[in-house]
């Protein structure tokens, strides 16, 4: 079975934000829950580089587009990397193999007359050279950023979206599955509801230098969304390998469904006889205070410092934990050091550093092999069982929950068995094996509960309990129980949090 998982590509006009690394880890969790059940997976991400937003941030450093999209395309490349995002392919739109693809799609349309080129005729910024519409007036007035705003004539290309609206409508009230969350399918059908204009997919040459040349008519560059959303299909393949579109699931945030990929994405993919995507999952957005985070206000969210003080893996926990996936949610410092202390550094970190250590003090760092106790067994079935029901709809807070709630109960065990009594008596030194051996087993079963999520402490805890083979929810009835355990090392130290940002 295969797998294949896109994410939005991000605007390389600024550095890697909060919303930016969300998204990537929450894709990153997926795709790392399917390669541990031992299916083939293709995760896609990569950067967005074309376009009037970075050619303008270009401009305002003086700096040549290419060059600044070379620099801060590193800027994600360093965060996926600090963060573990294990993609198996980066797009960048500037790369010659995306620029053929676009321009083969582009000519395609052209020749079946999907596209026409007509006058464009509208309010124009000077200021922000692009056309707007009334949409973009606040209070009836224009906003002072697009400066002198002109009515004025511009002959364009423009996409036949209304030519396929039917058939994507037809298709989607069929599959009540298409999207997840459920409830932004009607909000897509409502948009779908009324005819849709032709959609304006080029920009002259002469005032947007800054993208991909029409195939067609070199005095123009198409518009980024187009030269964006193609990117799924562009890098579906590997060097010479076989073309894997459709993706089976597509990660986006709510800004961005309609009309991007609700509306032009799947009309493109009719009109170009490709297959549609199997499935779209639209995440919410992260804010501050009930705010959206924004550098004018000091409320963006630096993910890089936050994962290079408290770690990757936690910073990721926090992620996957505190959004319900579709939902909006709320970052803190605070809420980021509550779930570090509590649910990383005292149940889980404990959990482990008392069980290897006891195993050190009690047994001499050996286990002999033998049986385990049946009701952490089962709990830790229910906790698998948990998981991938909730991995299967993407709530990876509902998955990790289900995870905790078997921690806890390990932790419990531990002081009701209280293995540090029994060690008092040698007549219980049978059962005081059983008891850290059951522990010790179920802190194995964690690890490779938990690594699609935290993949660098799954493998540290399995370093200190001494399992060094490979393995993953495909072999979890077969498990191996620790033998010889390594040195214990506290999971998550105690940290100075600051809570000032
Ligand atoms: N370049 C386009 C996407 C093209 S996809 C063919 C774009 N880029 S973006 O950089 O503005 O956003 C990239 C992704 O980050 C989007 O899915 C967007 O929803 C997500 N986020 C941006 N800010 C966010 C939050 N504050 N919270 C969560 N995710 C948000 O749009």
């Amino acid at each position: 079975v295969r797998f294949f998982i896109t994410t939005a590509i991000d605007y390389v006009n600024g550095r890697p934000h909060l919303g930016h690394a969300y998204e990537k880890v929450l894709a990153d969790a997926l795709a790392r829950y399917q390669r541990s059940l031992g299916r083939e997976v293709y995760f896609l991400t990569g950067v967005d580089e074309h376009g009037q937003k970075v050619a303008q941030s270009a401009r305002r450093l003086g700096r040549a587009a290419a060059e600044f999209c070379d620099e801060m395309t590193g800027y994600f490349l360093e965060a996926w990397r600090t963060l573990g995002i294990s993609y198996d392919a980066f797009v960048r739109t500037t790369s010659a193999k995306h620029k053929l693809y676009v321009r083969w799609a582009l000519q395609k349309l052209h020749e079946k007359g999907d596209i026409t080129f007509k006058e464009h005729e509208g309010y124009y910024s000077v200021r922000q050279e692009q056309f707007v519409t009334e949409k973009d007036m606040v209070d009836g007035k224009w906003p002072e950023i697009f400066g002198e705003v002109i009515r004025t004539s511009e002959p364009n290309y423009f996409f036949n979206l209304e030519r396929y609206r039917g058939k994507w409508m037809e298709i989607l009230k069929a599959d009540e599955g298409w999207i997840v969350p459920a409830f932004r399918r009607n909000e897509l059908l409502n948009a779908l509801e009324h005819p849709l204009d032709d959609l304006c997919i080029s920009r002259p040459r002469s005032r947007l230098e800054w993208g991909i040349p029409l195939p067609f008519d070199e005095n123009y560059v198409t518009y980024v969304w187009f030269d964006a959303l193609l990117n799924y299909a562009s890098f579906a393949d590997e060097a010479g390998g076989i073309n894997r579109w459709p993706a089976d699931l597509q990660v986006i945030g709510k800004d961005i469904l309609i009309p991007a990929h609700g509306v032009y994405w799947p009309l493109m993919l009719l009109a170009l006889d490709l297959p549609l995507p199997r499935r779209l999952i639209v995440h919410g957005w992260w804010q501050v205070r009930g705010q959206k985070m924004s550098k004018s206000t000091g409320t963006a969210v630096n993910p890089m410092e936050l994962a290079q003080k408290y770690g990757a893996d936690a910073f990721r926990y926090y992620l996957l934990r505190e959004m319900s996936t579709g939902h909006d949610a709320d970052f803190s410092v605070e809420g980021f050091h509550q779930r570090y202390t509590s649910d990383l550094g005292n149940d889980l970190g404990n959990l482990l550093q008392r069980t290897v250590s006891m195993t050190h003090r009690y047994l001499n760092g050996s286990v002999p092999t033998g049986g385990v106790d049946s009701t952490l067994e089962e709990q830790a079935e229910a906790a698998f069982r948990e998981l991938c029901s909730a991995m299967e709809v993407y709530e990876t807070h509902r998955a990790l929950e289900g995870v905790w709630k078997f921690v806890r109960f390990c932790n419990r065990y531990l002081e009701d068995k209280a293995p540090w009594k029994m060690a008092k008596d040698a007549a219980l030194s049978s059962l005081l094996e059983e008891v850290l051996r059951s522990v010790l087993k179920a802190c194995v079963r964690i690890s490779v509960l938990i690594e699609p999520f935290m993949p660098v402490t799954a493998l540290e805890m399995r370093r200190q309990l001494g399992v060094l083979t490979v393995v993953s929810l495909l072999n979890w009835e077969e498990l191996p129980a620790p033998v010889k355990v390594s040195d214990a090392v506290p999971l998550f130290p105690r940290l100075d949090f600051d809570f000032s940002e």
